[in-house]
C-alpha cells in the first residue's frame, strides 16, 4: 500500500522483500525487485537508487566513503525506503564479493546491477602519471567487472537486469580524457559481447551513454598527478538534472534496452562519428582550441 508518511525503514528477512512504500499507483515498475547501484552515495548512482526505490525497488547503497555513504542511506531511511548499505570499493574483487553476500543478506535475492561508481580525470595523456591512468581506467573497467562477476550467478536465478553507466565521451575521443574515455568504451563492448555469450541466461546486458549532467557541487576527479580537483566547467543549460538522467536509466531497465544514448548532444554525436568521423575530429580540435576550459 502507498504511505504517504515517513516512517523507518522496514526490517527484512533473507527472502522477503516489500515493494517500496512510496510506489505509486501505476508507478511501481520495480515493486518486489533488489537492485544495487555502485557508486550510490552521491550524484547520478543516488538519484537512480531514489528512483528505483520510488518505483518500488529495495535498494543496496554503495559507496568507499563510508560517512557520506551512511548519511545517504538515513536520507532514504527516512523517506521510508527499503534500503541497505554496504562500503566496498568496487576494483576489489573480494570487496564486490562482501558487496554481493550484503545484498542477499539483506533481501535474499538480486535482480538489477547498475555498474555506475566511477572516477573521471582531468588531465592530459602526455602529463598523466601511469598509475593515475590506471587507477581511472581500473575504476571505469573492473569497477564494472568485479561486481557484475560477483552477481552473475544471482543475476542469472532472477533473469535479472545489467546496466553499465557510460558516456557519450566513450563514443568518440575527448582530449584530456584518456583513461576515462578509454574505460567507458570498454564496458560498452563488455556489454555487447555478455548479451552475446550470456543469451541464454536471459539477462539484459545494457549501456547509458550519458552526457553533460548536473553535478554534486563536491565530485572531484583526478588531475595528472592523481590529486582530486573540481570537475571542468560546462554550460548549465547544456546539462541534465540528475533526476532526468535518473528517470532515462529507469525507462531503459525497464524496457530492457540495448543502448540508451542520453540527450541531443549525444545522439548528435552518434551520428557524426558514424558518417562523418572527420567532421567529428575537426569540431572536437576546434572546441579544443577555442573553449580550453570546456577540457580542461
Ligand atoms: N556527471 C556527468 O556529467 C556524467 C557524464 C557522463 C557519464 N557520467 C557517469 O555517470 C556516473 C555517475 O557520475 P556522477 O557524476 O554521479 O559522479 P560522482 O558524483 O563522482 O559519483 C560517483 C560515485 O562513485 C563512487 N565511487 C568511485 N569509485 C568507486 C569505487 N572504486 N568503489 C565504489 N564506489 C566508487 C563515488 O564515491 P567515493 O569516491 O566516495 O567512493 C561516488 O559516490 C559515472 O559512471 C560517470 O562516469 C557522468
Amino acid at each position: 500500500m502507498p504511505d504517504a508518511q515517513p516512517r523507518p525503514a522496514p526490517v527484512l528477512s533473507p527472502g522477503q522483500v516489500r515493494p517500496g512504500p512510496f510506489a505509486e499507483a501505476g508507478r511501481d515498475a520495480f515493486a518486489g525487485k533488489v537492485a544495487l547501484v555502485t557508486g550510490s552515495e552521491s550524484g547520478i548512482g543516488r538519484e537512480t537508487a531514489r528512483a528505483l526505490c520510488r518505483q518500488g525497488a529495495a535498494v543496496v547503497l554503495n559507496g568507499r566513503n563510508a560517512q557520506r555513504l551512511a548519511q545517504t542511506r538515513q536520507e532514504f531511511e527516512a523517506a521510508g525506503f527499503a534500503v541497505t548499505s554496504c562500503v566496498a570499493d568496487v576494483t576489489d574483487y573480494a570487496a564486490c564479493e562482501e558487496l554481493i553476500a550484503a545484498a542477499l543478506e539483506a533481501f535474499g535475492q538480486l535482480d538489477i546491477l547498475v555498474t555506475n561508481a566511477s572516477i573521471s580525470q582531468r588531465a592530459y595523456f602526455a602529463d598523466m602519471r601511469p598509475e593515475v591512468f590506471r587507477q581511472v581506467l581500473d575504476s571505469n573497467v573492473y569497477g564494472t567487472v568485479y561486481p557484475l562477476k560477483a552477481a552473475l550467478p544471482h543475476l542469472t536465478r532472477a533473469r535479472g537486469s545489467v546496466t553499465f553507466i557510460s558516456s557519450i565521451s566513450a563514443l568518440n575521443g575527448m582530449p584530456s580524457g584518456s583513461a576515462y574515455c578509454a574505460g567507458k568504451a570498454a564496458v560498452a563492448n563488455l556489454a555487447h559481447t555478455l548479451r552475446l555469450e550470456l543469451a541464454h541466461t536471459g539477462i539484459h546486458f545494457g549501456v547509458v551513454h550519458i552526457g553533460f549532467t548536473q553535478n554534486d557541487p563536491d565530485k572531484r576527479v583526478l588531475d595528472a598527478a592523481g590529486q582530486p580537483v573540481p570537475i571542468a566547467h560546462r554550460p548549465p543549460r547544456w546539462q541534465k538534472s540528475q533526476a532526468e538522467v535518473a528517470a532515462i536509466i529507469l525507462d531503459h531497465i525497464r524496457r530492457r534496452r540495448q543502448r540508451t544514448v542520453i540527450s541531443t548532444l549525444g545522439r548528435l554525436i552518434v551520428l557524426i562519428h558514424t558518417y562523418l568521423p572527420r567532421l567529428g575530429d575537426w569540431i572536437v580540435l576546434t572546441t579544443t582550441r577555442r573553449l580550453r576550459h570546456f577540457y580542461e
